[in-house]
Order: C-alpha cells, then structure tokens, then sequence
C-alpha cells in the first residue's frame, strides 16, 4: 500500500532542505515499458479469473492458504492467521484494474469474517491482516466503519510494544524471552495511518522506536538481516540472533530480506529521514549486488541456501522486492533509480513468464506458483502463497501508475 503521511513536527528544517535537494536530483525519470504495460493489463484479467476459481471452493468463513498441486488439495485458514488481509487485498486491487464487480463482492463479504481480528492482541500481523484488507477498502471507498476498525487494529498492535525492549514484540514465548522479528517492519504502516487520522502521535512514536532497534540490532555489517532478535524482556538486551524460516542463524532468509527493504522504504516515505532511506538502499545493495542472486532475479528461498543452483526458488520474495523497488526508486538518484527500476522490471517478467505464472485454470486459482513459506519446517514448499500474488499484484499495478 501507499500513502503520504507528512508528519511535518518531526523533520528538522535542515532535514528538508536535504530532502528538497535530493528530490531535485531525482527528476531523472524512468519510462514503462508500454508492451509489458499491455502485458500487465492482460495479466490483471488472468488473475481476476484466476481469483474467481481460487472463491469458488472456498468455505464460507475460511481463508485461501496455499494448494498442493500434486493432491489438487487447497488449505484454508481462519481469520486469525497472518495472511487473511491477502486475499481481500488483492481482490481489491484486481477490482481497481478490472472494474469487475464480482471481485469487489467477494472481497466485501470476506471482510465480515476478518473485521473481528480489528481486536486480535496475540498477534504483531494486524498490519498485513487489516491494513492490506481493509486498509486499501478504505482507500477505494472510505467509510467510517473501516477507518474505526483500522484503528482498533493500530491499538491492539501497540498493546504489543514495550519501551523496554523498543519493539513490538512478534511471537509470543517463554516469559524469559521477547522475539523480533523482522518481518514486523511491515505492521508499522498501519500505525503511521492512526497517527495521521488521529492526531495521536503514539502510533508514529512506536513505529519509530520499533524501527531503530530494528536498525541496531536485526542488521550484519552487510546489512542483510538476521530472522529473530531475542531481547531480555527485563532489560531489552540481545539474549540471541537467530533464525526461524531461514537455512541457518547466519544466513540470509530471502523473504526476510524482502520485509526488511520493503519496511524502510515505507519508513523513509513516512518520516522523510535518511537513515530510513539510507538503510533501504543498503538493503537494496545486499539484495541486487548479491552473487547469488540469479539472473532472472527471483532469489533462491535463503541467499545461503545449501544447494545453490539446484535450492528452490520462492516468487514471493521476488514480488514483495519488486513492489519496494518501485516504491524506492522514486527517493533516489538517477543511477540507483536506473538501477531500482531495471531490477524490479526483470523480477516482474521473470514472475509474468510461464517459468513463475500459473496457466489459466491451474495453481487452484493462485496466480503464481514456486513459492517458499517456511522450508525448515517442510511446510508450504514449491507452493503458490497468498503474499506472493499480492505483492505480484501491487508490483504491476506500481508499475502500470508509474
Ligand atoms: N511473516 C512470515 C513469513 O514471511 O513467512
């Protein structure tokens, strides 16, 4: 999602005459591809149709997970996993560029189920789950409903921060621990939204907190990020680095890196301060200069995954990067713009290639197949994901709006 959210008070004048300065050299443009603008607009009908497949066998108050094409078995999940904001969302960015109504139904009555979740304390989600859901329903047509279900959903996120620690916490665990991680950097939209609409700069103050102890602790000198920081819950101190869903506690989860740029960029695009985009664009760095990155630049699952060439590839990781280039590529110069750009324009043909793209009627109605959730624990491997055809969406949309 995108949206401006001056927060003026909090840049120093000198802040702005920098950002002014920079924003004079970035006037460099770059130009859409017209052809894969007409590709995307035919992929946005594909995709429409597919989303109608994937709504048809769906039980009423469930969630589309992944599919298994190997059994031609669907799993679903209840409201209250992180991903039930995907589908709603990318209904609704599919309805914006199709105009067909039967999506914008089906997103409106998976809502119903979802709005309870506006209350949900257990979990640091609610910025995929309500922002991307009801957060872009609200974009399209505003209603006092969803801005009060919106920020019911920033309060029960912060019920989560502790000033100890300077975080929100992720997952809940033993007493003796306080996990991180870093795909958190993602709720934090949420949160600028409810300072802007409310006036109350808690959101905003939080947000900020949790990002610079992100940017202390969850970063190697290399600036590629570990999965978890465990903090003492009794003095904020790093008990452990380590990951989860990754290869190894050294190595660098693909998707994970994928949340970290993305989260910045928003940062950046919230606060106007530098630090936020300069880590954006060491992320950026880790990313696009990496040597195992591949050329078609749809990452392997974990940049150090065992196996390299032969380790599976995960789409997702591509389209969440893809969506925060584009979104990045607009607060820098003209190199890296160029570079930015070029990056997420072969993520995404790589992605619209039969190589990534379902065929129409296949991949139980998900848009894009070679996905990786969480391999270590052998679950959603090779699989279509929900995030990566949101994120799919979104990238080509920023694309087509360029
Ligand atoms: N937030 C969990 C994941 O990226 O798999």
């Amino acid at each position: 999602m995108k949206r401006r959210m001056p927060w003026l008070s909090y840049v120093s004048v000198s802040l702005l005459i920098t950002s002014i300065a920079c924003n004079t050299q970035k006037k460099a443009s770059v130009s859409p591809d017209k052809a894969l603008v007409q590709t995307f607009n035919k992929e946005f009908t594909d995709a429409a149709a597919q989303y109608k497949i994937l709504a048809k066998d769906l039980p009423a108050d469930k969630f589309p997970k992944t599919y298994f094409p190997a059994t031609g078995k669907h799993e679903y999940s209840n409201s209250g996993w992180w991903c039930s904001g995907f589908y709603p969302g990318t209904l609704l960015y599919l309805y914006e560029q199709t105009k067909d109504q039967a999506l914008y139904t089906e997103a409106m009555r998976i809502l119903e189920p979802l709005k309870k979740e506006q209350y949900n304390k257990s979990t640091h989600d609610l910025g995929f789950m309500m922002f991307c859901s009801f957060g872009n329903a609200n974009i399209m047509q505003p209603k006092p409903e969803y801005k009060e279900i919106l920020i019911n959903s920033a309060k029960s996120l912060i019920t989560r921060f502790d000033p100890k620690v300077g975080c929100i916490k992720s997952w809940d665990s033993k007493k003796a621990e306080f996990l991180v991680i870093i795909d958190n950097m993602m709720n934090l939209e949420l949160l600028f939204w409810a300072t802007q609409v409310t006036g109350d700069s808690t959101y905003y103050k939080i947000a900020v907190t949790h990002a610079n102890t992100t940017i202390q602790n969850h970063f190697r000198p290399d600036y590629s990020s570990y999965h978890v920081i465990n903090y003492n819950p009794e003095t904020g101190a790093v008990q452990q680095k380590r990951t989860a869903q990754g290869a190894a506690d050294e190595s660098a989860w693909a998707r994970g890196q994928a949340w970290g740029l993305y989260g910045f960029t928003v940062m950046y695009r919230a606060t106007k301060e530098q630090k936020y985009l300069d880590q954006a664009n060491h992320i950026a760095k880790f990313i696009l200069s990496n040597p195992n990155l591949p050329a078609d630049k749809v990452p392997y699952w974990d940049f150090n995954a065992p196996g390299i060439p032969n380790a599976l590839r995960d789409a997702s990781a591509a389209a969440i990067t893809a969506s925060a280039l584009l979104e990045l590529q607009g607060y820098v110069d003209a190199d890296k713009k160029k570079e930015y750009f070029g990056a997420a324009e072969t993520m995404l043909r790589s992605l619209s290639s039969p190589a990534y793209k379902a065929k129409p009627g296949t991949n139980g109605g998900f848009i894009i197949e070679h996905c990786v959730g969480h391999l270590p624990a052998k679950s959603e491997v090779d699989v279509p994901l929900t995030y990566a055809d949101y994120y799919y969406v979104e990238a080509m949309k920023r694309y087509k709006e360029l």
